[in-house]
Parts: C-alpha cells; structure tokens; sequence
C-alpha cells in the first residue's frame, strides 16, 4: 500500500503552476461522447479519477489518446449504453456519464453508485431531471436503466438544490435534446460554466452558465472542439494552506483567482496576506495564524466544502476558537479523528467542528479516508516536526496531480513509497 513519509516543519516557499480541474475534466470527458468528431482536452490532469473515466470511455468504444496533459477522444463509432460495475465501483462519480450515454444511444443502463466516505450522495435529482427530459426510469435496487428510444425533449426543470452533477448530467444530455432545457437553482460553480463553454465548442447552445438559470437550445449534432480545462481551484487552495500552515511564501501560476474568492477571504481572516494578479495568486503567512469565528460551506460563490478539509487543517494552528459548519455533506469530517493523532483540538457535533488552535502538531501515523482528508492529513505532517507516515494515499491520488512533487518544489521534504 503506498504511502507518503513527510518530515515537517519547513516552510513552504517558491512558485508552482497548478494542475487542471478535476472536476471540470470528468463532466467535460463524459461530454465528449457526443461529439461525431475529434475532442482535444488541454490541462487534463493525471489523477487516476481522469484515468478511471478514460476507461469508461474506452469500454464505450471510444479512441481515448493522451499525450502528457492533452487528451483528444474520438466518440462517433462507440455504441456502448451500459457502464459495468466494476468500473461505476471504481469511480462513483462516472454517474456523470448518464447524461451523454442517454442522449447518445437513447438508452443507459449502470449500477446505481453507493454512498461514499463522506455522504450517501443520492441522484435523485439527476433522475427526476432525466424523466422530465422525457426518459423512463428503472431503479432496479442495485440497476438503474434509463430509456428515452424516441428520444430526449426540452423541459422546465427546478432543482430543490444547486447539485453540481444533476446540473451536468441534464446540461450534456439537454444539449441535443428537441427542444429548449431551463434548469432553474442550477449548481454556479466555474465547473458549470467550463462544461458550457466546452459544450457550445461543440456547436451546442448554452447561456446562462454560473448563474442561477442555464438555458440549453437542443442542436441536431455537436462536432469536434478543442478546450483547455480550467484550472482546479480546489489544488490551488490546498497548496495555499500549504503555505500557512508552515509560515511559508508561496505563489500559484495558472490561475483564475476570481475562483478562488471565498477561499482567499478566510486566509485573509487567519492574518494572511494574499495578492492576486491576473493569473497568480501569492500568500504570504503571518508569525501567528487567527482564529476564524465561523467557516460555512455553501454552494458556489459560497465557501467550498473541498476545501473544509484542508482549511480546517491550518485552522488547528491557528490561535484561538475556529468553528466549521459543512452544510453540503452529512459525514465530511472523518478525516478528524485522524487529524487529532497530531496533537490537534478539535470537537465534533453532527456537522459543525470546534476547532482550538494548538502552539504545535507532532508527527504520527495516520491512515487517508478520503480524497480531502487525505490533503488534510498532509498539511498537518508538514507543520509537525519530525517524520510522519500517511498510508491509503490512492485517495490523495485520485485528485491531486504529483502531491508529493509538488510540495517538494516547494521545499517539504516529502517521500513516496
Ligand atoms: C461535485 O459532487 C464534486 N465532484 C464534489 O467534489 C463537490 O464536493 C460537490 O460537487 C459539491 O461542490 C465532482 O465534480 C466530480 P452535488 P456532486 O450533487 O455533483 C445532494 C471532490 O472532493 N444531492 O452538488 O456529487 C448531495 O447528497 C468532490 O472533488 C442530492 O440530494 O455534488 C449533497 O449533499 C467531493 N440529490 C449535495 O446535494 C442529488 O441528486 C451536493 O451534491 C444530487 C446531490
């Protein structure tokens, strides 16, 4: 099982450019397969979630080729409508794919993704906004098989929450429905708006991406395109914290630092400094870390719930109280019970953590339960003197290009086994 050694208490210091958008990768690759002709994808970066939908697509019958960050697909002779289990088992996200297999073959059939370590992650959403598109719906326990043989149509369609995959998944399949698709209380994340532009590179028409209301005109056909993928707003963050949590100076290139907004106001609030220029951020941590009274996720242009984990992490060296309310998922705080085995303080209640800022963490062995977590987990063994071992890091790896790499172009003295 691989695992990270990490001997803490550098700090952090230089430049790095920060990888592409998992998030925006996988919904922008799921989209891909309604393309009848080549799609480029710039800034793709390798995680093994990018790896995990490439062979999604691949067992669809599409021609997946990487070179280095670009990925070009080729989709018109894939035919496939049904996506195995061990693959759906590998990746829970792939349910990202029901929209494009639905719009493409008129049919989907995958097994209905479970929870995962931090929450139940329903889709009923996605499926009510399916069957509003015109497609029935079999939920056969551990199936689910959605048919639309005479096609999708256009429909009004009200979210009762902002979901960002419901938004995507009806968005890719909306795209060559007949007729025009209104998804009122859609998810506004730059996620959002990178599927739209990559869709309408395709010949599809999207307005209204990152606002409250996405407005999707079904086209016949959608082409080739080449698009880089935005930048990942959540890495960038994590490496942020990176920086405060050991004192350090760091800049990030790549960036779209209007991204970032909520994220660089809690920095702010701990005594950072933090200055942005068109495409680079730099933060600059102060001799002692404050307290944040109350850290809240919310939607988009809210505070992100990715980026709890790794916040709450430099908030254990913080001083004074900090609280952290996660308003998105039921049980994003797992990663604390390990947090605490390096000297951190902090309580639990259901889904808010009171977090007591410590003068220092110690090194310790810790296990990775999740992909934040994970990130978490290697904040706090930055900041610990001494040698700490994270084992289970496939997690870290499933979102983080290099972690280890990077951080040790940064200074932390970083192994990986
Ligand atoms: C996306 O997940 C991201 N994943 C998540 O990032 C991110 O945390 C989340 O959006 C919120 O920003 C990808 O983009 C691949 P949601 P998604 O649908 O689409 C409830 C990471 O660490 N809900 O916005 O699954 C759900 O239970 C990952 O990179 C329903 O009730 O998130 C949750 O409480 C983790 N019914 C809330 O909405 C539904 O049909 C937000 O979920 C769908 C969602």
């Amino acid at each position: 099982m691989s695992r990270y050694l990490i001997r803490g208490g550098n700090k952090l210091c230089g430049t790095c450019t920060v990888q592409g958008s998992k998030n925006s990768s996988l919904p922008i690759l799921a989209a891909s397969l309604l393309s009848d002709g080549e799609t480029v994808l710039h800034n793709c970066p390798m995680l093994s979630d990018v790896d995990a939908t490439v062979k999604i697509l691949t067992f669809l019958g599409c021609e997946v080729q990487r070179k280095g960050d670009t990925l070009s697909v080729r989709a018109a002779a894939a035919s496939g409508s049904e996506i195995p289990d061990g693959l759906m088992r590998e990746m829970r996200s792939s349910v990202i794919f029901m929209g494009a297999v639905l719009a493409k073959t008129g049919r989907v059939r995958l097994s209905t993704p479970g929870g995962c370590e931090i929450g139940l992650r329903p889709i009923d959403l996605h499926l009510d906004g399916m069957r509003k598109l015109g497609a029935a719906v079999t939920d056969e326990g551990g199936f689910l098989e959605c048919t639309a043989p005479k096609g999708l149509h256009g429909a009004q369609i009200t979210l009762s929450f902002p979901s960002v995959g419901a938004t995507e998944n009806l968005m890719i399949a909306a795209s060559t429905a007949d007729g025009v698709t209104r998804i009122s209380n859609a998810a506004r994340e730059p996620e959002i708006s990178d599927l739209a532009d990559f869709l309408n590179a395709m010949g599809a028409h999207v307005t209204g991406a990152g606002e409250g209301c996405v407005t999707i005109e079904g086209v016949k056909k959608l082409h080739g395109a080449v698009h880089t993928v935005i930048p990942d707003r959540i890495a960038a963050g994590t490496y942020l914290a990176a920086a405060a949590i050991t004192g350090g100076s760091v800049e990030l290139n790549g960036l779209i630092p209007a991204h970032l907004g909520p994220i660089i106001d809690v920095f702010e609030q701990m005594g950072c400094v933090v200055t942005a220029k068109s495409d680079s951020v730099r933060l600059s941590s102060p001799r002692e870390l404050r307290a944040v009274r109350t850290v809240r996720t919310m939607p988009y242009p809210g505070f992100p719930t990715d980026i709890q984990a790794p916040v709450t992490a430099v908030l254990t060296r913080a001083r004074g109280t900090s609280v952290v309310i996660e308003t998105i998922f039921e049980s994003r705080f797992k990663y604390i019970g390990e947090l605490v085995r390096f000297g951190a303080q902090i309580r639990t209640d259901g889904r808010m953590a009171v977090i007591q800022g410590v003068e220092k963490l110690f090194p310790a062995h810790a296990e990775t339960p999740d992909l934040r977590g994970g990130a978490a987990l290697a904040l706090a063994a930055l900041s610990a003197e001494g040698e700490s071992e994270l084992t289970n890091i496939r997690h870290i790896e499933r979102g983080y290009q290099d972690l280890a790499g990077t951080l040790r172009a940064l200074g932390a003295d970083v192994a990986y086994e």
